[in-house]
């Protein structure tokens, strides 16, 4: 080649270059994307599927036109092992930040280590893991209710109850004769609410009789199963029922109507949730009250969260507890 020949592809050369950057310049911007990987224990849990339709809404609502939020959801079906895999799927499909209810809250270790060698952040929903296992990572992260909270407010509401109504001792000893319905053993808003609630009857200064209890995994056909138990062995003697949740509460009274109990013998019953199925409950007087469980709080602070910790971008705008921890209270819900 001359040198003019080089000269002249040389400035060839560099027009092209002005000329590409320029194009660089007025094409529009590609937005950033997001891939969030949500996965929850079992897709029959009436209060998480409300929980999950809230989360799809608060997320697509962060995107813009700097951001193209997408989700993947994935149910577990009660099995750890399956989550598990869903998980490891996810990770490996691209999901920059994960969101994870639980199935067995005692048993993350082998979600944490992948989501760790992969550095993948974990927002924990829900079923809170124990402290242990949050402290193995800085990417870990839980929003959840106050489970105390949502004891002592169910507490409250019975308090009122009983006192505005003499009728509710209805066997005039003094006493409350009260049965409990519980969530999943193990889980800590069974353990908590449950304690929480009864303490809080006491603080009252309502005097309690316990006949019973029963396990009903937070579903409402268990629920009226164990109750119809309950009944059988105590008859019209029950004047309380407690329910860990809206599902099990309206379990109780599914099994006071199966057997035909005439209003004025029947029990009163409380929830936890304020699911559409309860709020309509107590509307309508079947449930003497229930206790707001924010959901739209809870997925709000979630996606947040998310945003925050897949993009590596405002983290210091969000408010935690104990510097990974965000809970939303909980509100009273009567008639
Ligand atoms: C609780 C909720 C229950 C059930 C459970 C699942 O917080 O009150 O209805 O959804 O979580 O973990
Ligand atoms: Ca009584």
């Amino acid at each position: 080649m001359t040198k003019n020949k080089m000269r002249a592809a040389g400035i060839i050369f560099c027009i092209c270059l002005l000329f590409l950057g320029a194009c660089e310049k007025n094409s529009p911007k590609t937005r950033d994307k997001l891939h969030v990987g949500v996965t929850y224990y079992d897709q029959s849990d009436t209060f998480m599927n409300e929980l999950i339709a809230c989360i799809r809404e608060k997320m697509e609502g962060l995107g813009g036109k700097d951001l193209d939020i997408t989700m993947t959801v994935r149910g577990a079906s009660g099995s750890q092992q399956i989550q598990d895999d869903l998980v490891e799927e996810m990770i490996y499909g691209g999901c920059q930040v994960l969101c994870v209810n639980l199935v067995d809250r005692t048993d993350p270790s082998d979600i944490i280590e992948l989501a760790r060698k992969n550095n993948t952040p974990i927002i924990f929903f829900n079923r809170e893991p124990v402290e242990e296992d949050m402290l193995r990572w800085d990417g870990l992260y839980y929003v959840g209710a106050d489970s105390e909270q949502s004891g002592v407010l169910q507490g409250e509401l019975a308090a009122e109850a009983i006192q505005n109504n003499k009728k509710i001792d209805r066997n005039k000893d003094g006493k409350i004769q009260f049965v409990v319905l519980e969530g999943e053993p193990g889980h800590q808003d069974t353990i908590i609410r449950t304690e929480n609630a009864v303490n809080t009857l006491k603080k009252h200064g309502i005097e309690l009789e316990k006949l019973g209890s029963g396990i009903a995994n937070w579903n409402r056909a268990q629920a009226q199963n164990r109750t119809m138990q309950l009944i059988s062995q105590h008859q019209g003697n029950i004047e309380l029922v407690l329910a860990n949740n809206d599902d099990m509460a309206l379990g109780a009274l599914d099994a006071y109507q199966k057997l035909n109990y005439a209003e004025n013998e029947l029990p009163i019953f409380f929830g936890i949730d304020g699911t559409d199925v309860g709020l309509e409950a107590v509307r309508e007087g079947k449930l003497s009250g229930t206790v707001y469980h924010d959901k739209e709080g809870q997925a709000a602070a979630m996606a947040k969260l998310a945003k925050a910790a897949g993009t590596g971008k405002g983290m210091e705008d969000i408010p935690f507890q104990n510097k990974k921890y965000i809970f939303l209270p909980c509100t009273k819900v009567k008639k």
